[in-house]
């Protein structure tokens, strides 16, 4: 059970193969494809966006675009690339014209991020931008307030972190909103260094050392 919602499907691909032919709501009408996830679904470390925008729907695949290639670029930063984490969005198929997604595409599409929750257990949910805040922490939140702070939900750490677009749209890597984009993501790092369990130590035996005295020793040796 995940946020009060039994989760129908017994695995994730179930969840994936009905979410493929969805209909539930207007956004199939327009859509290319469903959107599922890119990465990692073993990984501690989940991000969620906003929808599929025009170059998400074509390829079938989350952030592909320019916002896609900043994420990328900050994934980097700390040491990771998609295959040290899974990204997916809180709705599945794209709204038209990129308009923000309504509160009933919102309510109809959850169970399946729910189960994309659920069935990858992340420890750490990085919600990008305010539409994935607000559905992540079930509270109209302004990113700008809550970001770079952690928050327990659906069983996992929740780091907001303002949306890859917003720095593009107020000018890209040179940007203030970059900037806080970048130091969430060592908040991110640190998160995840904490849950990685410390090694086991390991017993070395000690070797033995046998000192012979040169009398001893084989004189052809
Ligand atoms: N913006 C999002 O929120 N999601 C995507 O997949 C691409 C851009």
């Amino acid at each position: 059970m995940v946020g009060g919602l039994v989760v129908v499907w017994k695995t994730l691909d179930e969840a994936r193969i009905e979410a493929s032919g969805c209909t539930r709501c207007r956004l199939a009408e327009g859509r290319t494809q469903v959107v599922w996830l890119d990465g990692n679904p073993e990984s501690d470390l989940m991000f969620v966006g906003e929808a599929p925008g025009f170059n998400e729907d074509k390829l079938g695949k989350p952030f592909v675009g320019a916002a896609g290639k900043l994420l990328d670029q900050l994934l980097e930063s700390i040491g990771l690339d998609r295959s040290g984490c899974v990204i997916c969005n809180v709705i599945k198929c794209r709204p038209p014209a990129n308009r923000n997604p309504e509160a009933d595409e919102i309510a109809t599409c959850s169970p399946y991020l729910r189960a994309q929750i659920e069935f990858i257990k992340p420890k750490v949910i990085v919600t990008l931008g305010n539409f994935a805040t607000r559905f992540m922490l079930d509270r109209q939140l302004s990113i700008t307030r809550v970001r770079g702070q952690i928050f327990k939900a659906f069983g996992a750490k929740i780091i907001p972190t303002l949306h890859p677009a917003a720095a593009l749209h107020s000018g890209g890597v040179g940007s203030p909103q970059f900037a806080l984009i970048r130091s969430d993501f060592d908040l991110i790092k640190a998160e995840l260094a904490k849950d990685i369990p410390a090694p086991i130590p390991v017993r070395v035996p000690v070797p033995e050392v046998i000192t012979e005295s040169p009398l001893q020793q084989d004189p052809l040796f």
